[in-house]
Formats: structure tokens, C-alpha cells, sequence
């Protein structure tokens, strides 16, 4: 696909390690900013029905000239729409907003587990029939804990190709990593560089200065080199591009050390807590 590497999910498809995330850009600026990536390098980007924007996703990616089939589009099932119907119709609506028969990976946004009788099993069932029928050539889950998994792995077919869950320097996630480098799972990180909250850590800084690389690219090629797969959210051109430069240095084992020290375990969690959250739009 491009120049960054991509790993083999355990369905044998291949995702680009490095992706654009484009969650909280306004729908009038995505398509612009999509097209900037997609000029720089990037080849994947990870958006959502939630986020409002599928449609100008699908508008940048025609704009640039590129075919469908050279970049990776990932997007997620809304909170809403997890009832078996529901699902069907959502997953329509994300294909048709995007303007393509297919999506390259979609997602169970969130489990949800006090919502809907606890039961995003049924839910997981119809993400199946989306991959059995081609729609979604991979299929995985977001922000699902370790009993949420193992749950699937008791009453399903198919074992999630991926997991999207919040991970970085602060918050390393590690039991629900762990299950999920142990079952073949990728871990895809999300808000890698915690919006911005690591960049000041005089640690992350002080490993910055010695290499001659920006706090961003250092996290972000610590998650790289932790076999997380991650897609950086920026508007501002520079920074789309410093994200995009992690393939051509390589932080040692003490510096590696040094960040994996950071993690504050749940103190550090910015988002909601999945066994929590519950809130269906
Ligand atoms: N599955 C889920 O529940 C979930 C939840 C959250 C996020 N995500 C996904 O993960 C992606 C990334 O997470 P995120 O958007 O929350 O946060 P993030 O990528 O960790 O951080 C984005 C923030 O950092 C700033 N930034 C980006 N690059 C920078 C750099 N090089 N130097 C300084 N500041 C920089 C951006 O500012 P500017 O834009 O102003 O440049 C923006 O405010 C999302 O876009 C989405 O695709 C998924």
C-alpha cells in the first residue's frame, strides 16, 4: 500500500501500522485534511459513524486521485444501532456515507455491557454476516475489556481481528494488551499521544532532545516499536507530517524502558471507563 509497514491481521489481511485518525475534525475540514494525508504517505484512516464525517472521508479519498483499494478505511458501529437491525441498517448507512461497496475494517465502537440486556453478542454475530458477505473485508471491536473478549471467544465464530482501545505513555493498558497479543488480537491505540497531554513530560523531552525528534513522533514511534497500531489526529499540515517521520530512527532499550515507566495504571485513563460508559446517542 505505501511505504509504512503493515502488519498481517489474523484473518491473513494486511493494515498499515501507521494510519490519520480523524475524530473531532468538523466535517467541513476532513475532506481537506484526508487529502493532505493521503499526499504525505498515509494510507490508512480510522474514522466512525459517530464523528460525523464518514461522507467527507469518502470525498478525500476521491480527491486524491488515489483508488480505493490503496487505502485502508476503517470506521465503527455506532452506540445506537446495536440491536441485530439496527446494525444491519448503520453499517448501510456508513457504506453509502462513504460512497464504497466495502470497508476495509469495521468496528463495535463500544461494548456497552449496561445498555441493550448486556448483550453485544448478537451484536458481534451480525458484524460476521458483514464479513462473510465482503462488506468488511476484517472485523474488529473497540474498547472492549478482557471479559468482554473472552465472552466473544465463548459464544462466536469469528475471533476479532483488532481492539481499539485508549493507550499511551500514562495509561499502557497492559492487562487487556496483554489478552490481546495472547489471542492474536492487534491492539490499535487510541488518543496515542493522549491529545497532547505526554508532549510535556520532561522524560518524553529529554529523549526528544538527545535524538533530535519532536515528544510526538517519539511516542508515537515508542507505540510503533510496541507493535500497536496507531493513526494520530491532527488538522495542522506540519504536524500531519512530523507524525508521518517515525520510520527512520529507533529508540534503544533504555529509552523504551524510560516511557514504559510513565504508565500511572487507571490514573492516567482519559476517556470513559468501557464497563461504564453507556451513553447510546
Ligand atoms: N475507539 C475510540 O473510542 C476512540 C476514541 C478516541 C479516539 N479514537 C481514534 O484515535 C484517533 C487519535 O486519537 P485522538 O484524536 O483522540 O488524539 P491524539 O491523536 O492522541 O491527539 C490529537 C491532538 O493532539 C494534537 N497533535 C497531533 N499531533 C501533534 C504533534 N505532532 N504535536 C503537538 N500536538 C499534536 C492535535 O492537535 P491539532 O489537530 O490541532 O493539530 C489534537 O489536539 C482519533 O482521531 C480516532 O480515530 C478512537
Amino acid at each position: 500500500m505505501s511505504d509504512v509497514p503493515s502488519l498481517q491481521l489474523n484473518d491473513g489481511n494486511q493494515i498499515p501500522q501507521l494510519g490519520f485518525g480523524v475524530f473531532q475534525i468538523e466535517p467541513e475540514d476532513t475532506a481537506e485534511a484526508v487529502t493532505s494525508a493521503l499526499e504525505i504517505g498515509y494510507r490508512h484512516i480510522d474514522t466512525a459513524e459517530m464523528y460525523e464525517n464518514e461522507r467527507e472521508v469518502g470525498e478525500g479519498l476521491r480527491a486524491s486521485g488515489l483508488g480505493r483499494d490503496e487505502v485502508f478505511i476503517t470506521s465503527k458501529l455506532n452506540n445506537g444501532a446495536h440491536r441485530p437491525d439496527a446494525a444491519r441498517r448503520a453499517f448501510e448507512g456508513t457504506l453509502s456515507a462513504l460512497g464504497f461497496d466495502h470497508v476495509d475494517l469495521f468496528l463495535i465502537h463500544w461494548p456497552l455491557p449496561t445498555l441493550y440486556d448486556g448483550d453485544y453478542v448478537s451484536t458481534w454475530q451480525v458484524l460476521e454476516e458483514f464479513k462473510a458477505d465482503g462488506r468488511a473485508r476484517s472485523i474488529g471491536v473497540s474498547n472492549f475489556q478482557t471479559e468482554h473478549l473472552e465472552r466473544l471467544a465463548a459464544e462466536s465464530e469469528v475471533v476479532p481481528a483488532v481492539n481499539q482501545i485508549e493507550l499511551h505513555p500514562y495509561f499502557q493498558n497492559r492487562e487487556v494488551a496483554a489478552y490481546g497479543e495472547e489471542h492474536g488480537i492487534a491492539t490499535e491505540a487510541w488518543s496515542p499521544i493522549a491529545q497532547g497531554d505526554v508532549l510535556d513530560d520532561t522524560d518524553i523531552g529529554a529523549i526528544a532532545e538527545k535524538l533530535g525528534r519532536t515528544p510526538a513522533q517519539v511516542v508515537l514511534r515508542w507505540h510503533i516499536q510496541h507493535g500497536y497500531i496507531v493513526f494520530p489526529k491532527s488538522v495542522t499540515p506540519e504536524r500531519i507530517r512530523e507524525n508521518f517521520e517515525l520510520y527512520d530512527f529507533e529508540l534503544g532499550a533504555d529509552d523504551m524502558n524510560t516511557i514504559d515507566s510513565l504508565d500511572r495504571g487507571e490514573d492516567g485513563r482519559r476517556g470513559p471507563h468501557p464497563e461504564q460508559f453507556a451513553y447510546a446517542g
